[in-house]
């Protein structure tokens, strides 16, 4: 996600792009599926309203991971506010 915003000449912040600094985090305005947060930057507890990711190692993805050609998952989709 970090680097789809640089190329689309956002503004961002980063450092370590690894999820360890949390320079990249981006407020989450709205969420259809989960954030796979796979940062060390948050705690568990700070990780799970899903308010904020780290953008450059986190991801949106869909809720349903059992899903076949017949019911196929929904797609994920994250809004977030860049500062
Ligand atoms: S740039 Fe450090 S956590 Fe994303």
């Amino acid at each position: 996600m970090l680097e789809a915003l640089e190329r689309g000449g956002v503004d961002t912040m980063s450092d370590c792009r690894r999820g360890e600094c949390g320079l990249c985090q981006v407020k989450i305005l709205e969420l259809s599926g989960e954030v796979d947060h796979r940062d060390v930057f948050y705690s568990d507890r700070q990780k799970a309203p899903n308010a904020t990711m780290c953008c450059c190692v986190s991801r949106a993805v869909a809720t349903r991971p059992d899903s076949t050609p017949e019911n196929p998952a929904q797609s994920a989709l994250v809004t977030i506010d860049v500062p």
